[in-house]
């Protein structure tokens, strides 16, 4: 049986903003979700519905207002002190941003990214092993290596960027990875090499992936269990076929909706 890897507690998060008058939004109102070992979760919802907030508190980036995230027992926000409880973590939990372009350094080359990960697990991006994995992970996600490195960020695309960023989650092959918007940049032949590569991960790794998106058609194709947000709360979930056929919320029912009639032939078809 796989076990619960990952559960939040009444999770919210209120941001703050206005000098005289002042605005509060609550991004994430009280969400109480698990995440087994080696399952694909998609956490879909529209824009602005609180998915990256979400991801961030998770990745323990951001602090919540108030709640608790549980990680194999440890009460991740209060338990985890010091560098090296932190980079356990972030070896165990890892993130594919939304957007690749903010998450560069524009002043070092690309590689840099993927010799990080490489440190991260304890293996010297110098030696002939830290060399090899940096171009199989690169091939893995269809890069060719004398194309990618050796660049800078801003002579690459957004979608190889993205893919770098797939390719160190690769090599770094986490518990619990947080996939935001992953494929948004890629043309349709890449994202389906891109989430069979996932589905990969689940299956030899026993990774627990949380696929973040605003298509319910992607997260219909996915996963084994869906949730929906919208306005901060989980408003419903289970697996990709119950949402499909019997949405409960008529906000469900919209973003099922919403999903073009073409593509949603073409998964029946599947
Ligand atoms: N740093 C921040 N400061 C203030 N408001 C924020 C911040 N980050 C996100 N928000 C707001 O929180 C809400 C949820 O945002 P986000 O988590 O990015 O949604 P999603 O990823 O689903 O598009 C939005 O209303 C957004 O404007
Ligand atoms: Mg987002």
């Amino acid at each position: 049986m796989s076990y619960d890897l990952l559960k939040t507690k009444n999770l919210t998060k209120v941001f703050e903003s206005g000098f005289l008058r002042k605005t509060y939004i609550k991004a994430v109102d009280n969400v109480n979700i698990f995440l087994k070992e080696g399952e694909v979760v998609s956490l879909a919802g529209q824009s602005g519905s609180g998915k990256t907030t979400l991801a961030k508190m998770i990745l323990r980036v951001l602090e919540p207002t108030s709640g608790e995230i549980i990680f194999k027992d440890k009460n991740i926000w209060r338990d985890l002190k010091g560098l090296k409880d932190l980079k356990w973590y972030w070896r165990n939990v890892h993130i594919i941003f939304q957007n690749p372009f903010s998450n560069f350094n524009p002043f070092y080359k690309v590689d840099r990214t993927l010799q990080q990960a490489l440190e991260l697990i304890g293996i010297d991006p110098d030696s002939h092993e830290g060399k090899q994995l940096i171009r199989e992970a690169l091939e893995v996600v269809g890069l060719r290596p004398d194309e990618t490195l050796g660049k800078y960020p801003h002579q690459l695309s957004g979608g190889q960027l993205q893919r770098i960023m797939i390719a160190r989650a690769w090599i770094i092959k986490p518990k619990l990875l947080l996939a935001d918007e992953p494929v948004s940049m890629l043309d349709v032949s890449t994202r389906g090499k891109i989430l069979e590569l996932f589905l990969k991960l689940r299956d030899e790794q026993k990774t627990t992936v949380l696929f973040i998106t605003h298509d319910f058609g992607l997260a219909y194709a996915v996963s084994d269990r869906v949730m929906i947000m919208y306005r901060g709360k989980i408003i419903e979930e289970g697996t990709p076929d119950e949402i499909f056929f019997n949405p409960k919320h008529k906000y469900t029912k919209e973003l099922i909706e919403s999903v073009p009639m073409l593509y949603r032939k073409w998964k029946f078809e599947l």
